[in-house]
């Protein structure tokens, strides 16, 4: 929760009083405010965990697609993870090197795959293949466009959904998992490989899952990634790089003892262990960057007080809803929720309120959370650790606008991008 109070007691981001942001008119709620230099700052603190040797930090561009983030990691020399063509188009767009994007997703289409293949002098550095029927497509592809797609080769590691400390939602490395070619295929991708003289193979990689707060499940992963890496060195093929995925944790309330360096250097100890020091290592965090740096501004529209239950419920309705955040409804995600007025009240005059959105449904619920029990309509609230995954995953549901976002760089608004006008929703329905 890298928000801090000043010494009024007021709840800042990067150097910015958010009640200060919340009172400018042009800043409407709901709205995304990113601390962009401090996503750079653990950019940079995360690449010198790799003590200087070979490797990518390709940022998973799912979890924040905004162009004033994108752009500060590839001025700090991130590559990219994308999963579509219009992720690659942002990565692209931001100046991330053909070859610094690697492109993952079990479904790509054949002009996605082309735009792969025919970016740049070499197309991206990866198509990460996701199955084996995948490799005769992207060679199909590669031959009519007269070039060689790199490719790698995405495995799933097999990881038991048990031993992952993560919601199972957001589990991709398991049996089950529609993800990556299982390690027992192996022989049949490389016979494939073999077969298929358009598409060159560079890496094997794999991403287990996502939000973990131990290394362990990452280097159970990684490990399996190496000793597939070794199968195909022995076969023959010659790789640049293993990728061991993203997945780092953060903490949202709960606490996570392990920092983004540590899952680095606990996959560099097992790439070093299985004989593959020399490779580059490829990582593929997305939360780790930027979930802390972000906060969800929202305002209290009504509280409420309902009876029917033995213990009256006290309600705060605020004007962001599942639509902006949906990570509660979708995975139970707890984030906390802090008013951004000075705090003099002592914690005497808080009480517990259900915190939920506008949204038509149930599960349009924030959760529980502890605050001033004079909070009252018209007072501005942030959702906390809310920059990853956040806008991305907002929907138009309920006829509702996208939320605006505000990036903060040198301690100022350096941008804004506002919400757009309900009408142009309704345009777009009234066709
Ligand atoms: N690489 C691949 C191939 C992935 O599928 C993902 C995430 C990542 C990297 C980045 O994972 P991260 O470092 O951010 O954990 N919407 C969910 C998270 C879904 C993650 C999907 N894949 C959430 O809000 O928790």
């Amino acid at each position: 929760m890298p928000t801090t109070r000043d010494v009024t007691g007021a709840l800042c981001l990067g150097g910015v009083r958010l009640s200060d942001l919340v009172a400018a008119s042009e800043i409407q709620t709901p709205s995304y405010v990113y601390d962009v230099d401090a996503m750079a700052n653990d950019a940079c603190e995360l690449k010198s965990a790799f003590d200087g040797r070979a490797h990518l930090v390709a940022y998973a561009v799912k979890a924040n697609t905004a162009g004033p983030v994108v752009r500060a990691f590839a001025e700090v020399g991130c590559g990219a993870d994308v999963v579509s063509g219009g992720e690659m188009l942002v990565a692209l767009g931001c100046g991330i090197a053909p070859d610094a994007i690697v492109f993952s997703g079990v479904a790509k289409g054949d002009e996605e795959i082309d735009r792969a293949i025919l970016v740049g002098d070499r197309g991206i550095g990866a198509i990460q293949i996701e199955s084996i029927e995948e490799i005769a497509r992207v060679d199909a592809r590669a031959k009519a466009a007269g070039r060689i797609a790199r490719v790698s080769l995405r495995m799933n590691p097999g990881v038991d959904i048990e031993d992952l400390d993560t919601h199972a939602n957001i589990a991709t490395g398991h049996d089950e998992a529609k993800f990556g070619v299982p390690n027992v295929d192996t022989a049949f991708a490389l016979e494939a490989l073999r077969g298929s003289p358009h598409v060159a193979l560079q890496g094997v990689g794999a991403h287990v899952g996502s939000q973990f707060t131990s290394v362990d499940p990452y280097v159970q992963g990684a490990r399996t990634v190496f000793e597939m890496a070794r199968s195909v060195i022995a076969a023959g093929f010659a790789l640049k790089f293993v990728d061991a995925g993203g997945g780092f944790g953060i903490d949202y309330g709960k606490g996570c003892p392990v920092r983004p360096a540590d899952f680095v250097r606990a996959a560099r100890d097992e790439q070093v262990k299985a004989g593959l020091g020399d490779l580059a290592l490829y990582v593929e965090p997305g939360r780790a960057l930027v979930g802390a740096h972000g906060v969800l501004l929202a305002r209290v529209i009504q509280t409420k007080t309902t009876r029917a239950l033995a213990t009256p419920r006290r309600w705060v309705i605020i004007d962001a809803g599942m639509n902006d955040l949906l990570r509660p409804a979708l995975y139970q995600a707890h984030h906390r929720i802090v008013p951004l007025a000075a705090t003099t009240t002592g914690r005497a005059d808080e009480i517990a309120f259900r915190v939920v959105g506008p949204v038509c449904e149930s599960s349009d619920d924030f959760g529980e959370h502890v605050l001033p029990a004079a909070i009252a309509a018209g007072d501005a609230v942030a959702l906390v650790d809310a920059g990853a995954y956040g806008f991305t995953m907002a929907s138009r549901y309920n006829g509702r606008a996208l939320p605006a976002e505000v990036f903060l760089r040198g301690g100022r608004v350096a941008q804004i991008r506002p919400r757009k006008p309900v009408a142009d929703w309704v345009d777009d329905r009234v066709f």
